[in-house]
Order: C-alpha cells, then sequence, then structure tokens
C-alpha cells in the first residue's frame, strides 16, 4: 500500500540540545554521536529497505539541522500521494519544514501548508495510519496539540483517534506503537493513558505489548512493518523478536544505536508517501 519513502542524508546528524530524554545522559550532558557509525548505520538501513524492495527518495541533509536525519515528522503522508507539511513544536526543528516544502516542490509532489496556528503537529512521529482502513492514530501530549487532529480533519476527508501519552520517555506515538496488518498491532502498554488503551483494544483484534526494557533501551516500539510481512527494526530486542516470529513475521535487524542517541530509530528515520 505505500508507495515509497523518504529519507534524509546523515552528515549533519549530530546531538547538539536536547528536546527529548534519550539525547541526555544520566548527568544531563549530551550524548556524543559517533558520525562515522551512524553514516554506516544509515547506509545499512537504506539496503534493508530497498532489499524488501521500497524505493527511496533521499533529501540531502542540512548543516545546522541536527534533526532533520528523522524524516518522519516534518510530514504526513496523505492517501492521495500528497504530504501535510508539519508545524514542529520546538524552535530547534522549525527551519526543516522549509527544506522538506522546496524538495516536494522540486519532485512535483503535492503538499498542503495549513495553518496550525500555535499548534504543533509532527507529522508521522505522531500521525500513524491504521493498514488498509482509512483511519489515522494520533498521538499527542508532548509533540503534537490534539488541536491539530481537528485541523486536519476539518481539511481532510480523515478519521483520526487521538492516543494520549504519558510518558517523556515515548514522546512520539511512533515509539510505542507499531502498526502490522489491519487486525495486528504492537504497543508499549505504560506509554498510553486508559482511555487511550480501551480505544487500541478497539482498534486491533489482536493487540500485543512489546516488553518495557526493549521498547525503552532499543526502540523495539519504533519498529516499521511496511508491508504486513517484513518488518525493519533495531537489533537485539529478542523477546519482541519473539513475539514477531510467533506472529509468522519476517525481522530484518538493523544497527541504529547513533540514532537511538538522538531519541529515533527505524520508524523516525524515515517519511513515506502512498
Ligand atoms: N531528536 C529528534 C527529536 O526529538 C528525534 C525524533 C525522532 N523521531 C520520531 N519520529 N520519533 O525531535
Amino acid at each position: 500500500m505505500i508507495r515509497g519513502i523518504l529519507m534524509v542524508t546523515p552528515e549533519y546528524y549530530d546531538v547538539t540540545y536536547a528536546i527529548n530524554p534519550h539525547m541526555k545522559n544520566s548527568d544531563g550532558s549530551l550524548k556524543k554521536v559517533d558520525k562515522m557509525k551512524a553514516t554506516r548505520e544509515w547506509g545499512e538501513l537504506t539496503k534493508a529497505f530497498l532489499e524488501i524492495g521500497i524505493p527511496i527518495k533521499i533529501i540531502n541533509g542540512v548543516k545546522n539541522l541536527p534533526d532533520m536525519v528523522f524524516a518522519a515528522n516534518q510530514t504526513f503522508p496523505l492517501l492521495d500521494g500528497s504530504f501535510v507539511l508539519s508545524n514542529m513544536s520546538n524552535p530547534e526543528r522549525a527551519e526543516e519544514i522549509e527544506y522538506f516544502k522546496n524538495f516536494l516542490h522540486g519532485e512535483g509532489l503535492r503538499y498542503h501548508e495549513l495553518n496550525f496556528g500555535k499548534y504543533s503537529f509532527e507529522g508521522m512521529g505522531d500521525a500513524i495510519w491504521h493498514p488498509k482502513k482509512r483511519l489515522v492514530w494520533g498521538g499527542h501530549g508532548f509533540r503534537t496539540d490534539l488541536e491539530a487532529y481537528d485541523i486536519l480533519e476539518d481539511h481532510f476527508n480523515l478519521d483520526i483517534i487521538p492516543l494520549k501519552l504519558k510518558r517523556e520517555e515515548f514522546y512520539h506515538l511512533d515509539t510505542c506503537l507499531v502498526p502490522i496488518d489491519s487486525a495486528t498491532a504492537l504497543f508499549v502498554e505504560s506509554a498510553f493513558d486508559k482511555e487511550s488503551l480501551v480505544k487500541l483494544q478497539h482498534g486491533f483484534e489482536n493487540l500485543i505489548p512489546i516488553p518495557e526494557d526493549e521498547a525503552l533501551k532499543n526502540f523495539a516500539g519504533n519498529a516499521f512493518c511496511p508491508d504486513g510481512h517484513h518488518v525493519v527494526m533495531q537489533s537485539g530486542s529478542k523477546k519482541t523478536m519473539k513475539l514477531l516470529g510467533q506472529l509468522g513475521l519476517e525481522v530484518l535487524e538493523v544497527e541504529t544505536s547513533e540514532f537511538i542517541k538522538g531519541g529515533g530509530s527505524v520508524f523516525c528515520l524515515k517519511g513515506m508517501y502512498f
């Protein structure tokens, strides 16, 4: 159902400020990124996507925008092939949107620039399509404001179910919800408030909890299943791998440890288009 993904080259990726708890060490200092390693990891990730047959459009990274490499956040893809541009919640990332806009324009792709006003919206970091349905799950509480979903629903023919995130380690919905197919998803239980858990239980017949330690350390909740069959995820999450194996899914493990220092892994590192 997805046609391809968007990625941003990693040459300017770094941790130079902390806007989520993963970016800091326990003593409050910033995590130190091994840039060579990050570049290698990014390359391996592109290979994994190509191996399972997903076309990639590549946007050049921009100096002084160290988080732009997390390409899930700047846009939200609509089913008609167009994109909604985000309204980033942190000033450190606000400029990234202009570069995405120029890229889409240059590619002849359609985009919508909504007036979100004071409300922030962080694209596919928080707004995630339910596989094979005209339905969107909308995380809010940290980066995206609930009101942004009203604005989106008013503009487009969309059905959005808001989910309230309650733990700052899981500040984006894509850190704690992994839709697999229309009936199945993995999720991190402690990331959601009670009401949201009920909504998820109604939305997915098989809702499978991810062990919390693997979600925190390894970003297991940031795995990406593009086609209901393959799952690309950070390596080392044995328990989650076993759960995915029991579902008959084929897992591709990749190394994204340098990007986890920035607060993101596989799902965060790519935008998507239909
Ligand atoms: N440092 C980035 C930020 O805090 C990481 C973004 C990760 N992206 C995601 N979709 N969870 O904004």
